[in-house]
């Protein structure tokens, strides 16, 4: 039902029947996925679908039982999350994951360090650290914290922690983008600035991400695919999807997830 195979030059993530089982419950079940370069794609379904599973398989934090990903036409099944981000594909960072005592500017120039591979005699010199911290700025900016540079990560809204841990992320520079839910805890006006930035940010770049708000995907996604008991239930954009009885039923079965 899919069209193009993995190695098909416009998929830069594919999956082929991924699976993981856990003591004989197939939490992911056979899964196979496309993602095109250059989009948006989301992965949604009700509560215990699976949605978090496939994310952290994706993202190497487990390994499947069965099946294999290829991330532009290498196979990553077997590789290690420190390897899968240096070729490009990269999680976003948990707010667990920003130094809460140190500064916004702060924050993001240690993951402009980590991504530089700096040895600690080089980005000693003022110089260099002051290089660093233009583009901690310019990337602060890009996320709408320009005026919180000097804030301990700690003082800032939730919000704002969440469009910290994306400038993070964006300081690495990733070809492609994996985020876990960036809606979550939200309230109406963060949601709307986040919505904003992820659109900015997947000018250039492939975004995949596990969102549970139905109208963030409904206007951010290109396209979405459905999981339900750990199977790919249906795949289109939003209006596809969302007028699909299976999709429909699954929902109202369990109650939104
Ligand atoms: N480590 C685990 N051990 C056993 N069962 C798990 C584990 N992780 C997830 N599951 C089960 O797998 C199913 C899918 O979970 P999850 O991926 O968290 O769903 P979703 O994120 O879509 O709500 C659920 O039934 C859950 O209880
Ligand atoms: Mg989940």
């Amino acid at each position: 039902m899919v069209a193009g195979g993995g190695s098909a030059p416009d998929v830069i993530l594919a999956t082929e029947g991924l699976a993981i089982e856990f003591k004989g419950f197939r939490a992911v079940d056979g899964v196979s996925l496309r993602v095109k370069r250059g989009t948006i794609h989301a992965l949604i379904g009700p509560n215990g679908a699976g949605k978090t599973t496939c994310f952290n398989l994706l993202t190497k934090f487990l390994t499947p039982t069965e099946g294999t990903i290829t991330y532009k036409g290498r196979d990553i099944t077997r590789m290690k999350p420190a390897d899968v981000a240096r070729l490009g594909l990269v999680r976003s960072f948990q707010i667990s994951a920003v130094f809460p005592h140190l500064t916004a500017c702060e924050n993001v120039r240690i993951a402009l360090q980590k991504k530089r591979g700096d040895s600690f005699d080089f980005w000693r010199s003022e110089r260099v650290l002051s290089a660093l911290d233009e583009e901690a700025l310019r990337l602060l900016d890009a996320v709408g914290l320009a005026g919180f540079a000097e804030l301990p990560a700690a003082e800032l809204s939730y919000g704002r922690k969440r469009a910290l841990e994306i400038a993070t992320t964006l300081a690495l520079d990733p070809e492609m983008l994996l985020l876990d839910e960036p809606m979550a805890g939200m309230g109406r006006e963060d949601v709307d600035r986040i919505a904003a930035l992820i659109r900015s940010v997947a000018k250039d770049r492939t975004i995949l991400m596990v969102e549970h708000n139905l109208s963030v995907v409904a206007s951010l996604s290109d396209f979405i695919t459905v999981l339900a008991r750990g199977k790919v239930l249906a795949e289109g954009d939003y209006a596809t999807v969302s007028k699909d009885p299976r999709v429909i039923e699954a929902y109202i079965g369990v109650g939104h997830g």
